[in-house]
């Protein structure tokens, strides 16, 4: 089954508002029409940023959505931001459970599984991360670990919601260390991943689901990783900052 393209770019705690808004018309001015229809692309700007970006970007059928969300849904919860919020400004996505948020932050499971939920009923769709840490590729409990992650993300999320979730696999020591997996690596697990899927709904359905691959992706790196079975795309963190970067690895060939 042939899957679309989705190459994003988590800008996480960088960029000014003057830096944010010239790689996002950088970006719009590049990707023309043409591009967008072999291709789906977002950009997942500071929570600071994101209403000029979606404003920057509007019409130009590149998609803005957000590092992050609250798993509330209004209320006495100082400092987070709602799903709700989000769809009011016009984002139309949020990633859930990047690495940064699990072992930074230390956001679980059931945690990650709040926020799907909320992102989902709000009417976003969502990147659902996954991905394990050094010691437990080293111990042979990289499949455990990501198929628990998945598992326990997508609890309770009907077929139809789950059209609506995207899955990126981001090995927590291949994530801004300039290590990325290696083709190999990066296809077993997708092709774990995808598995645990049709387990937990169906074969055809677990094909539709779109698997990018996150960690030290690069203009020369991309080419091989998007080649190996099952990787549908990337998410990208420091080589989506440059506009030349980010556009090397979108036009990926
Ligand atoms: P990186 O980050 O591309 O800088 O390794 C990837 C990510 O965290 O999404």
């Amino acid at each position: 089954m042939k899957r679309k393209p989705f190459l994003a770019g988590n800008w996480k705690m960088n960029l000014d508002r003057k830096g944010a808004l010239e790689l996002a018309r950088s970006l719009r001015d590049a990707l023309s029409a043409s591009v967008l229809a072999e291709r789906d692309v977002a950009v997942f700007p500071p929570f600071v940023y994101l209403d000029e970006v979606v404003r920057a970007l509007a019409g130009s059928g590149i998609g803005v959505g957000a590092q992050n969300l609250c798993d509330e849904k209004h209320g006495a919860f100082t400092g987070e931001v709602s799903a709700e919020m989000l769809v009011d400004i016009g984002a139309t996505c949020v990633l859930v459970g990047h690495s940064e948020r699990r072992h930074l932050y230390g956001e679980g499971d059931e945690l990650c599984n709040r926020k799907v939920q909320r992102a989902l009923a709000a009417g976003l769709s969502t990147v659902l991360c996954v991905g394990e840490q050094l010691d437990e590729r080293d111990s042979n409990r990289t499949d455990l670990v990501i198929g628990r992650q998945l598992t326990a993300g997508l609890k309770g999320l009907s077929a139809e919601q789950l059209g609506r979730v995207t899955i990126a696999y981001e090995p927590v020591w291949a994530i801004g260390t300039g290590r990325n997996a290696t083709p190999e690596q990066a296809g077993a697990a997708h092709t774990h991943l995808r598995g645990v899927l049709a387990g937990l709904y169906d074969a055809r359905l677990a094909q539709t689901v779109r698997i990018q691959y996150g960690g030290s992706v690069k203009p020369d790196n991309i080419a091989t990783l998007m080649a190996a079975p099952d990787v549908d795309g990337a998410l990208v963190g420091g080589a989506s900052l440059k506009v030349d970067s980010f556009l090397g690895i979108v036009r990926f060939h």
